[in-house]
């Protein structure tokens, strides 16, 4: 069976393509999903985008990731910022997590600076627009692959003591 990889998208994020597109964009989360199923294919992953707008199901769906899925990419959106439900129940799961935004939250208001789930995160994109997501599952496959049995041990950096 193919790795699983659960994609989760936080409030508003059902809006993208009409919701301040100088900010997000054109691309709708359709679009973007369409895109990330043909990506997925290629890296032999299959995704399962789903979007809400209410924290208590973001917080449900990773509980289920913890146990069926090999890897969560997560743009929390507007909960980045605000939830320690969500950052929670990503710390209970053994999985790579990828934190994800369309925009550079850094270039915006201070409050946006601050995020709860990067705690939790292997690593953060952000500022690449609707491209984000794909570069998200880029990283995510080599996260996944590095960690299947058949990979090759990561090196410890420990030399060999020379024999006089
Ligand atoms: C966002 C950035 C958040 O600050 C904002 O609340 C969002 C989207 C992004 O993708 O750039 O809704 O996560």
């Amino acid at each position: 069976m193919k790795p699983k990889i659960m994609v989760l998208n936080g409030p508003n994020l059902n809006l993208l393509g009409v919701r301040q597109p100088h900010i997000y964009g054109h691309d709708t989360l359709a679009d973007i999903e369409r895109r990330l199923q043909a990506r997925a294919r290629t890296h032999g992953l299959v995704i399962d985008m789903r979007q809400s707008n209410h924290e208590g199901e973001l917080v449900t769906w990773i509980q289920e990731a913890r146990t069926t899925c090999a890897g969560i990419i997560i743009n929390p959106a507007a909960y980045t910022h605000t939830s320690v439900a969500i950052l929670d129940a990503l710390l209970a799961c053994d999985l790579p997590i990828i934190e994800l935004h369309l925009s550079n939250p850094h270039k915006r208001e201070e409050f946006r600076h601050r995020s709860f789930v990067t705690v939790a995160a292997k690593g953060v994109i952000a500022g690449f627009g609707a491209g984000g997501y794909e570069l998200a599952l880029d990283a995510m496959a080599k996260l996944v692959a590095d960690a299947s049995p058949g990979a090759p041990r990561a090196k410890t950096g420990a030399k060999k003591r020379r024999t006089p």
